[in-house]
């Protein structure tokens, strides 16, 4: 049995289910809006400060004004209410409900606010992030700021139903040029001659906070980050290959477009993060 999330829609706590959305927000109607997704481990939420800023920053590049503080109450108040223990907790600001006209409205016109908490099944990520998962590569269709995290996620969406489709849990995306920017909803990271490579921060990534954890804990781990963007060209030599984000953590994948990466099987490198993000874990929530 599932359970309706509990959510807080411009300050009211309701059944997700219950909450609606104007016709005329212009999230619905235009995408015009910003979104965050937070985990939440033993009932706190992890990287709170650093999703907040994200969130901050969203708003900003696209002018908005929003209330962070506000919305972290709110939030914490919501997942404290829900009762949720292992979960995530997502957060969206529109510009608000005007009559439908592409430039901003005038006047008249709040952001909306919705923020639910809802369980989360740790199960779907546990067999993949210890065999290693499966991937496939898709066109990098989305627009030139990916850097913000805007609700616009046609073009991830459709890749990622194409992965879907092919019994793959990721699509990574390939850029004009073939290198890879990221996947459809992770960052992505190879291993190549005891380094990780990564995208550098652009307006084609999103800058993962897990990604941004990662980079601090491949420092103590003594493994070196270049922020170096990687290509489709070289997969074949790469060692190892993984995602990071919110939700799957570090998630090693063995295989891509039907080709195993290195030896098929999740490599030491990808190992030592994913021990190194649980340390980090704990020593969050002692
Ligand atoms: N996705 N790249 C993209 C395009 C993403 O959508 C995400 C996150 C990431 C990883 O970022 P982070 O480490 O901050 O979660 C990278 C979220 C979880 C989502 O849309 O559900």
């Amino acid at each position: 049995m599932t359970t309706d999330p509990l959510a807080n829609w411009n300050g009211d706590e309701m059944p997700l289910g219950d909450v609606c959305i104007p016709a005329s927000d212009r999230g619905f109607l235009f995408g015009d809006a910003v979104y965050e997704v937070l985990r939440v481990y033993r009932g706190q939420p992890f990287l709170e400060t650093e999703h907040l800023g994200r969130l901050r920053r969203s708003l900003s590049e696209i002018a908005i004004v929003g209330d962070i503080d506000r919305l972290a109450t709110r939030m914490r108040e919501t997942l404290r209410h829900s009762g949720i223990v292992e979960g995530m907790v997502y957060i969206q600001v529109t510009r608000g409900s005007a009559p439908r006209t592409h430039r901003f409205p005038q006047r008249d016109c709040r952001p909306n606010e919705l923020i639910w908490a809802e369980g989360f099944d740790e199960d779907h990520y546990a067999l993949p992030r210890e065999q290693g998962a499966v991937a496939i590569t898709a066109p990098d269709l989305r627009w030139k700021r990916c850097d913000i995290k805007s609700v616009n996620l046609l073009a991830n969406c459709l890749a990622a139903q194409q992965a879907a489709e092919q019994g793959c849990i990721e699509a990574l995306l390939v850029a004009e040029d073939g290198t890879i920017t990221e996947a459809s909803h992770n960052s992505a990271f190879a291993v190549r001659q005891g380094r990780i490579l990564t995208s550098p921060l652009s307006p084609s990534i999103l800058p993962g906070i897990t990604r941004s954890l990662v980079n601090r804990l491949a420092a103590r781990c003594d493994v070196t980050i270049e922020e170096t963007s990687f290509r489709v060209a070289d997969l074949p030599e790469l060692d190892e290959l993984f995602l990071t984000g919110t939700t799957s953590e570090v998630l090693p994948l063995v295989r891509v477009d039907g080709a195993p990466i290195n030896d098929g099987r999740p490599g030491p490198v990808t190992r030592k993060l994913q021990q190194a993000y649980r340390d980090f874990l704990e020593e969050h929530l002692a």
